[in-house]
Parts: C-alpha cells; structure tokens; sequence
C-alpha cells in the first residue's frame, strides 16, 4: 500500500477562504432583524451546519420564533442566503487563503485526488469565483447528502465517487462538526483553528499558512503506523 493517502478532501467556508466570516456577518444580520443577538462564540456552532439547522439554532435562542410555520423559516432562510450573496460579490482569485494553494499543487505533483467536502449550497460558486475548480476532482456540496456535519456523509460522498478507502484520505476542516465528520469517517483529520474547537483532530495548525504538505503527511504516516501496530 503506498505511503502517501490517496485523496485531500477540503472543507470551503473557513478553510480555502475566509467565507465563514461572511455567513456570521449573513447570520448575525438575519437575527438582528429578528431582535436576536448572536457572537462569534455562539458562530463556533454553526460553522460547518446546514443553513436550515443554522436558523433552528438562531430561533431557539428566541423560543416564542421556534414555532415559525416552514415557509416563514424558508423565507428567512433565503433572506440570510441573500445578506450571504451581498457579501461574498467581491471574492476573487485573492481570497484564496494562504497556503492552499501550494497545498493544492502538493497534491497534483504525488498524484493524490482532491475533493472538496462543503456544507453550502454556494460551494461551486464560490469555487469558480476563487478560480480554483480546474484543481478539483469531485465536490460535494449540500444538495449531495441527506446528512450533513457531524455525519461522515459529506466525507464519505467524496471518497466513494473518488474509489478510495476512507482510511487513505485526509479532510481538512475549520469546524467542530466537521472534524467530527471526519474522525466520524475513520479518515486523518486536520483541524484548522483552536484547540478548544478542534481538539479532536490528528493534527492541528492555528491557520492555513501553517498547513505544510509534508508535515502533514508525516503525521498521517505515524498514525497509519501507530494503526498498524
Ligand atoms: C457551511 C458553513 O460550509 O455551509 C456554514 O460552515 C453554512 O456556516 C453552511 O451555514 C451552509 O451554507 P449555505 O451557503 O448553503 O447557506
Ligand atoms: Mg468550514
């Protein structure tokens, strides 16, 4: 069995560009329309959840809303969607955020696949904005699965179309939930952010610039290794 995984599966929001800022900024001006205050603590749970699990999150924190009648809660939810839409205009080739793209080249010259393994409905959008879907084999956004973040579902899509066994692929996530999906799906997980998140993963860096390919790749080896043992 060759050393080197068989695929990279990327989270979007948070980890190839700063997107995540921009569905709190969407979400934190949804619930103030709403009287709702929300901050960026509170944000750390909706990263990586689906927009309608999103809002049941916002709603709760106002019980006399969680009764809402669902064609309320889809207009609301299309309204974020449209805050979210204002503000991600502008991204361009720029905001691709330091290091994936090196990353990304790392992957093409050993031959390893890479998808992308996004909980947004806006991932392939985003993707052709940032002028990086020429580097992609697969993507799987929201409308691929029945269960999003936490389940491995988004995690495991991308390996089955990809032909790979789970255990040779790495995901790369910024969100609780999504190292959760990862672990979930037995692959190597790289966490991006705090410990408090993201203890749970195989390896952590604080931010992108920090993911090196084969300082990654060492430590997935070691834990392949450590598996056998
Ligand atoms: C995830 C984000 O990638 O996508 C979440 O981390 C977001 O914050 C979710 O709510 C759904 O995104 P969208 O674009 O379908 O509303
Ligand atoms: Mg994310």
């Amino acid at each position: 069995m060759s050393q080197y995984p068989k695929a990279f599966i990327y989270d979007l929001d948070g980890v190839i560009t700063d997107t995540a800022e921009f569905h709190f900024l969407a979400w934190k001006k949804l619930a103030e329309e709403l009287g709702i205050t929300i901050d960026r603590q509170f944000n750390e749970q909706l990263k990586g959840i689906s927009r309608m699990e999103s809002l049941e999150r916002i709603l709760a924190l106002k019980p006399s809303l969680l009764a809402l009648a669902s064609d309320e809660k889809d207009r609301l939810a299309n309204q974020k969607n449209s805050h979210y839409l204002e503000l991600v205009e502008t991204v361009n080739t720029d905001d691709i955020l330091p290091g994936i793209e090196q990353l990304l080249q790392k992957n093409k010259e050993h031959q390893i696949k890479i998808a992308l393994g996004s909980a947004s409905n806006n991932a392939k959008n985003i993707v052709d904005k940032l002028g990086l879907a020429h580097y992609f084999d697969y993507i799987v956004d929201a409308s691929q699965v029945k269960k999003g973040k936490p389940d491995p579902e988004t995690f495991t899509t991308a390996a089955d179309f990809l032909g790979v066994s789970y255990e040779e692929c790495i995901g790369i996530e910024d969100a609780e939930a999504g190292v959760e999906a990862i672990n979930g799906a037995m692959m190597f997980s790289v966490g991006v952010g705090s410990a408090e998140q993201l203890g749970k993963a195989d390896y952590l860096v604080v931010d992108t610039s920090q993911l090196i390919f084969g300082e990654i790749i060492n430590c997935y080896k070691e834990k392949r290794a450590r598996n056998r043992e």
